[in-house]
């Protein structure tokens, strides 16, 4: 696995993408003729992220961008809540790319809806494989994606992972979309499963560690917004020193000799902390497996 963290990968998602075309009304006539350079088919949680991201970051502009879905009223209110284009069945078949974003379970209705030859395609559905997305979509040209919900705030993790047939372009096209949700790492198929364990569904495990802070906090007498606070504080800083510094160092160095912090760290220990931490993340894998038919138990 690999971080594919190139500089200029934001300029690159430019000339793939056709922008550069400032939004207004002759790049509005433009892409209408020649279609969006990305259409989201799922502008929901996660699509949306991957919507703000890129634009935050630049590559693409509102122009460059459609939401479909197949209400035209949702559609509507999608494409006015992100500011960007609403696409109906053939402003889809137009455009250069399409980002599929809905949930697992609906691909096999969505796909016949969106399925044109030649054309490239950005999956970030959990466990839909490549093959899968190749087969369903008519085309070879698939990058499939896991990232997680820190793309809202563009600190995601984002995993990918794509066909022969997926070409130069298309693949500096999903690097930036990506980078514009924060970290792109290039990562074997076979290890998606075990990257959606921990990076994907990660999030869902420190916030309940985020919340159990809160939790002891208010045990020893703060009120519940201060104690939310200081738990949000301490994992915040956390992280940062995490940037430099390995998370044993960390522990060492706060944990001083008789100290309060290596206190709490044997009750941790006493509690299990660290297996119940790894066994998580193995059946949070195991059930991304699951899901894509790989796995064991499915
Ligand atoms: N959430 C995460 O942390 C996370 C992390 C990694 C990957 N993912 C993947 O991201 C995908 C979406 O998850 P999510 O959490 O973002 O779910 P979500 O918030 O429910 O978003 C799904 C969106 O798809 C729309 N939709 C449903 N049917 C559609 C159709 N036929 N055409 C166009 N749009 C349609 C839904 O619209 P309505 O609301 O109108 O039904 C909704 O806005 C999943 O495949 C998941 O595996 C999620």
């Amino acid at each position: 696995m690999s971080q594919a963290d190139d500089p200029h990968e934001h300029d690159d998602a430019a000339a793939a993408s056709g922008a550069g075309t400032k939004p207004g009304a002759v790049a509005r006539a433009d892409a209408d003729a020649a279609g969006v350079a990305l259409a989201v088919v799922g502008a929901g949680r996660m699509g949306g992220a991957v919507i703000l991201g890129a634009l935050r970051a630049g590559g693409l502009h509102a122009a460059d961008l459609g939401v479909f879905h197949p209400d035209p009223e949702r559609r509507a209110a999608l494409a006015t809540r992100f500011g960007v284009r609403p696409l109906d069945d053939a402003g889809v078949h137009r455009a250069e790319r399409v980002l599929i974003a809905v949930k697992p379970q609906s691909f096999e209705r969505v796909a016949p809806l969106i399925a044109r030859r030649h054309a490239g395609y950005v999956s970030l559905m959990a466990g839909v494989t490549l093959a899968t997305l190749a087969k369903r979509l008519g085309s070879a040209r698939v990058v499939r994606a896991m990232p997680n919900l820190g793309a809202r705030v563009g600190a995601s993790a984002t995993a990918l992972a794509w066909t022969p047939e997926t070409t130069e372009d298309d693949l500096r096209f999903a690097r930036a979309l990506f980078r514009g949700c924060g970290t792109v790492y290039d990562v074997p198929e076979n290890l998606f499963d075990a990257f959606t364990g921990l990076s994907g569904s990660g999030p869902a495990f420190a916030a309940l560690v985020a919340e159990s802070l809160a939790d002891g906090g208010v045990r020893v007498g703060f009120h519940r917004d201060v104690a939310r606070d200081l738990a949000r504080q301490v994992l915040l800083a956390t992280a940062r020193l995490l940037e430099t510094t390995d998370p044993a160092a960390i522990k060492d160095e706060v944990a001083s000799p008789g100290g309060t912090a290596i206190a709490g760290v044997r009750t941790l220990e006493r509690h299990r902390l660290r297996f119940a931490l790894i066994d998580a993340i193995e059946a949070a894998s195991e059930r991304a497996g699951e899901l894509s038919g790989n796995g064991k138990g499915s």
